[in-house]
C-alpha cells in the first residue's frame, strides 16, 4: 500500500523539487534500520535484574538535583530520524525553579519526558547522553505495630491496635532512605517505576485529559499514596489526600474528594492535578505549560500556588512554557531551547537583562509591552529547519539578522559569559578564546 502511494507521489512530483521525496526502496531501508536500532534499545531498557553499577553515577555538582548532560532523544520515523533533543545540557539546582522556553516543537516536552522515561516508545528513544538524578532508595528496615485513634465513650482520644481477621495486631513495614545518584538515561524501566511519581512528578498541560473521568478525585489521589508509600492503608491515604487538597487551596476538600473531574472547574482540576503531583513530596516537579488551558486570573493563582509550594515542600520545579512573562516572574534560572538544542542558559536576570543570543533577543522583542505603543509586534522571520535534515551550521543562521562569516562554519560551541551564563553563538567566539 505504502509502495503504491509513493509511486503516485513520484508522478505528482515529476519535474518539481523532490529533495524530501523518499522512494519505496529508501523507505524499506529506513524501516529496516529503524527496526534494528529500536529493537536493540528496547531490549536493553527492558532487561530484568540489571546490576546497580550499570546506572549508578556521581553528580558533577552535589547542589544539583538533576544534571542533563549531552542528552539525545530521537524518534525513529519512516521519514528518517527526527532529532527531537539533540545534545541538551543544563542543571536543575536544588530548591530552585528552572524555566525552559522556546518555540513550539523545539523539544521542551521531550526533554522532560526523557527525564520521566515517558518518551513514546518504541519509536522515541534516548540514544546518547546522561540524566543524572539524586535519588533516595527505600531500604526495608524492620516493622512497627499498627494502631489507630478512636474516641471512647467519655470523649477521650485513645490509640488502639489495628487487628487482622484472625485477631492479630497488624504491622507495617519500615524503610530507611539511602541517597544515591542514578543515570536515568541508562536505568531499566522496572527501576524507574520507583522514582516516577514518588521522587519526580509531573503537572500536565490539560487537566481534563490527565484526570480519569470515571474515577472520583479521591480515588485518583489515594492511588498515589497507596502506590508509593509502603505500608499505607486506605485510611492513611484518605487522610493524606484531604491534607493535599487543603494544601492546594481547595476550600471544601471532603466534597471535592468525592467528586468526579467533570464536576469541577478548570482551575479546580489543575489544583487537583497539583495535589496529585505533590502527594508524595517529590524532589522535582515538572510543570509542562501548567497554565496554558486556564484564564489569566486563574493562571496567576496557580502560579502563586506553585511558588508557595516550592517554599513549603523544598522541591525544585522545571517550568516549561512559551510565556516569557511567566518565566520572568517565577524562574531563578532560564534555559532557552531552539530546534532541539540549548542556545542560551543563565540566571533569570542574565537572560532578560543581558540576553546574548539573537534568538533570545528576538523572543523578547516579540513580547508585547504595556507601556510602549507599537503598531505591529515583532516576529522572527523564517522557519525552524526541517528536524529530519538538520544543517551542520547554526540552526538559527537563516533567521538571524546578525550573521557573520563564521556562521557558515560548524554549529557553534557553548561560550561561557559569566559563571552561570552560557551562549551557543559565533558572535561570542572571541570571548571563548579570551576565557581559554
Ligand atoms: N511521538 C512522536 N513521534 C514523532 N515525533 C514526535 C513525537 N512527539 C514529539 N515529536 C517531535 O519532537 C519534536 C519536539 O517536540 P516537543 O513536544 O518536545 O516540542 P515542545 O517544545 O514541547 O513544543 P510545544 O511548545 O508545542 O509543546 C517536534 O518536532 C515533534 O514533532
Ligand atoms: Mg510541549
Amino acid at each position: 500500500m505504502k509502495e503504491k502511494n509513493t509511486e503516485k507521489n513520484t508522478l505528482t512530483h515529476k519535474g518539481k523539487d523532490n529533495s524530501h521525496y523518499i522512494s519505496s526502496k529508501e523507505l524499506r531501508k529506513i524501516e529496516h534500520e529503524n527496526f534494528k536500532t529500536v529493537k536493540t534499545l528496547e531490549k536493553k531498557k527492558r532487561r530484568k535484574n540489571v546490576p546497580e553499577s550499570e546506572y549508578l553515577t556521581q553528580m558533577r555538582d552535589p547542589h544539583n538535583i538533576v544534571e542533563f548532560d549531552n542528552l539525545h532523544t530521537y524518534f525513529f520515523t519512516d521519514a528518517g530520524v527526527l532529532k527531537a533533543v539533540n545534545g541538551v545540557s543544563f542543571d536543575i539546582p536544588e530548591k530552585s525553579i528552572v524555566g525552559v522556553v522556546g518555540e513550539s516543537g523545539c523539544g521542551k516536552s521531550i526533554t522532560s519526558m526523557s527525564l520521566m522515561q515517558l518518551v513514546q516508545a518504541p519509536q522515541g528513544q534516548i540514544v546518547e547522553g546522561s540524566i543524572r538524578f539524586r535519588s533516595e532508595k527505600l531500604i526495608p528496615n524492620g516493622t512497627e505495630p499498627m494502631t489507630k485513634k478512636i474516641i471512647d465513650e467519655n470523649g477521650n482520644v485513645k490509640e488502639v491496635p489495628v487487628l487482622d481477621k484472625h485477631g492479630k495486631q497488624r504491622t507495617r513495614p519500615l524503610y530507611k532512605k539511602e541517597e544515591r545518584v542514578v543515570d536515568i538515561a541508562k536505568m531499566p524501566v522496572s527501576e524507574m517505576a520507583h522514582i516516577r511519581g514518588r521522587e519526580i512528578s509531573m503537572i500536565f498541560q490539560e487537566p481534563m485529559t490527565s484526570l480519569n473521568p470515571v474515577f472520583t478525585i479521591g480515588y485518583q489521589l489515594d492511588e498515589v499514596t497507596l502506590l508509593h508509600v509502603p505500608g499505607a492503608t486506605r485510611a492513611d491515604a484518605k487522610e493524606r489526600s484531604l491534607e493535599m487538597l487543603k494544601l492546594v487551596g481547595i476550600a471544601m476538600p471532603e466534597r471535592v474528594y468525592s467528586s468526579y473531574p467533570h464536576e469541577l472547574s478548570g482551575g479546580m482540576r489543575q489544583r487537583v492535578m497539583i495535589a496529585i503531583a505533590i502527594a508524595c513530596n517529590p524532589k522535582l516537579i515538572i510543570a509542562d505549560e501548567p497554565t496554558t488551558a486556564l484564564d489569566v486570573t486563574i493562571q496567576a493563582q496557580i502560579l502563586d500556588l506553585l511558588r508557595e509550594l516550592r517554599k513549603k515542600l523544598d522541591s525544585s520545579i522545571m517550568l516549561i512554557t512559551h510565556d516569557l512573562g511567566v518565566i520572568a516572574e517565577m524562574a531563578d534560572y532560564v534555559v532557552v531551547m531552539y530546534a532541539g538544542r540549548v542556545v542560551e542558559k543563565g540566571t533569570v536576570r542574565e537572560i532578560f537583562k543581558e540576553s546574548a543570543h539573537p534568538y533570545t533577543i528576538g523572543l523578547q522583542k516579540s513580547k508585547p509591552v504595556v507601556s510602549s505603543k507599537v503598531d505591529k509586534l515583532f516576529s522572527i522571520p523564517g522557519q525552524v529547519p526541517n528536524p529530519i535534515n538538520m544543517p551542520t551550521t547554526c540552526y538559527f543562521r537563516d533567521r538571524c539578522d546578525r550573521c557573520i562569516k563564521e556562521c557558515d562554519g560548524n554549529y557553534p560551541g557553548m561560550v561561557q559569559l559569566s559563571p552561570t551564563h552560557f551562549v551557543a553563538c559565533h558572535l561570542y567566539d572571541k570571548k571563548k578564546e579570551e576565557n581559554v
